[in-house]
């Protein structure tokens, strides 16, 4: 049975532990009648709202939603998100995006005008390799594993795929801005290297890369930024070299209605179009509907020429 998203109740108490338990394994967390009293606050607080997923049989993620009041933008609230955790057994299949889906539609619902999603719930929602599509991982690993390097993963986030490609022998080096996603990174994946870094100031010799990995975070630049970052990108990789880009496809270069952080979709021929304007020709495209959202992935493979 697919599964459903629904606001939790108090007798869901016992199975959100247990999802929390994976979150924090460090922690005992009873069901002591501090634990009890903080769950009926919880459960009662204006603006508060726990999701559950469940299937027929149990509950398999959840997430802790509050709307904050903001007067720093005349009166518009944001919406916080918490606690997020998919039950290890369900993880790569949509569930952490089903709820993230069903939170920005109560975010919306309630004039948020952001969504806030700390590096720490991002990490806990698709910050491990199992959390990667397995059609998305084969097309990397296909593209990617039998370069001889090097390779970056330009905006890896938590290094969950520099750490894949690493465990494959490529010769990888995962590059991000948020220093929090580089020390879980490093500490996750310590035979990986990583730097903190942006692929605004890509600091490497030119004709010196072999691939480049730039999954899902094209879509964080400014579109005016995209052509010159393209023209980066290909004038530090070898000719021959091979970049693959995942991103949210979409009819028009748009900014996501409730984001993140500030993010835009792309059609997939017009991301095509500026490869090429770049000095690559695209040899592989990838269109895919994502499970509980109406957006959908795309990915395209491209050689430098
Ligand atoms: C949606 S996340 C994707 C992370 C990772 N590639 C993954 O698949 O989970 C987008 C990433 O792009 C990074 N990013 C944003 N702006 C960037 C920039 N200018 N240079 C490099 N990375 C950037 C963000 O910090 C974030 O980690």
């Amino acid at each position: 049975m697919a599964p459903s998203v629904r606001a939790a109740v108090a007798a869901d108490l016992a199975a959100v532990l247990c999802l929390y338990r994976q979150l924090y394994t460090e922690r005992e967390l009873a069901e002591t009648s501090r634990v009890r009293a903080a769950w009926a606050a919880t459960l009662t607080t204006p603006g508060r709202l726990v999701l559950v997923a469940e299937t027929s049989a149990r509950l398999i993620g959840t997430v802790d939603l509050t709307v904050l009041s903001n007067v720093a933008r005349g009166g518009d609230p944001y919406l916080l998100v918490e606690n997020v955790v998919v039950d290890e057994w369900h993880r790569r299949s949509g569930v952490g995006a089903l709820l993230l889906d069903a939170a920005r539609r109560h975010g919306r619902e309630n004039g948020c005008y952001k969504l806030q999603l700390s590096a720490e719930e991002y990490i806990g929602l698709f910050g491990a390799i199992e959390h990667v599509h397995t059609d998305d991982r084969e097309l990397i690993e296909r593209h990617l594993a039998p370069l001889p390097g090097p390779v970056l993963d330009l905006g890896c986030g938590p290094g969950q795929l520099t750490g894949y490609l690493h465990s494959l022998g490529v010769e990888v080096t995962g590059i991000d801005p948020v220093p929090e996603f580089i020390e879980h990174a490093r500490a996750t994946h310590p035979g990986a290297r990583f730097e903190v870094g942006s692929m605004l100031e890509l600091d490497r010799p030119a004709g010196s890369i072999a691939g480049i990995l730039a999954w899902f975070s094209l879509i964080h630049l400014e579109p005016a930024l995209v052509d010159d970052v393209l023209a980066t990108i290909r004038r530090v990789m070898r000719p021959g070299g091979v970049l693959v880009a995942g991103f949210f496809d979409g009819a028009a270069v748009e900014p996501f209605a409730h984001k993140v952080i500030t993010a835009h979709r792309w059609p997939i021929d017009e991301m095509a179009r500026r490869l090429v304007l770049a000095g690559f020709v695209v040899t592989e495209r990838l269109q895919r509907a994502r499970a509980g959202e109406s957006r959908s992935s795309a990915a395209v493979v491209a050689t430098a020429v």
